[in-house]
């Protein structure tokens, strides 16, 4: 683990303390490290109508997809307890980078598993399959 995946882990909590999850209570953050070095927080943003809810994981994404960037080494992912992303955020990620690096870690910076997004998403689903 260098220094800059240690930031990365110190974003993601950054992040996390703008989490808005007033139902819930379990607070995400999120740091996406582009392949240019730019980092993409997000945080899980709750909804009374609680389907609407986006997880801090998609939020980081379409900040980063909707300023053109497409191309990601990797995300740190923080909760109190080291939960690892859903399946629709793993999903989401595999769609621009399957090889993507996760690090998944706690609000103090232990880091709970360290892999690779295709470990967890196996057999994903992605763009090639629709190749015609
Ligand atoms: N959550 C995330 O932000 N990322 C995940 O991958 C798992 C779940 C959020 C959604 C909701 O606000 C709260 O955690 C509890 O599910």
């Amino acid at each position: 683990m260098t220094s800059t995946d240690r930031a990365l882990i110190d974003a993601a909590i950054d992040a996390s303390r703008r989490a808005y999850a007033p139902y819930s209570n379990y607070f995400v953050g999120a740091a996406l490290r582009a392949s240019d070095g730019t980092v993409y927080q997000g945080c899980n943003i709750e909804n009374a109508s609680y389907p609407v809810t986006i997880c801090a994981e998609r939020v980081a994404l379409v900040k980063a997809v909707s300023e053109g960037v497409r191309e990601f080494d990797a995300i740190a992912v923080v909760t109190h307890n080291g939960g690892s992303p859903c399946g629709m955020c793993r999903q989401m990620l595999f769609e621009f980078a399957p090889n993507l690096r996760l690090i998944i870690a706690d609000f103090e910076g232990k880091v709970y598993y360290d892999l690779r997004l295709s470990e967890m998403l196996m057999h994903g689903f992605g763009p090639s399959k629709l190749e015609h």
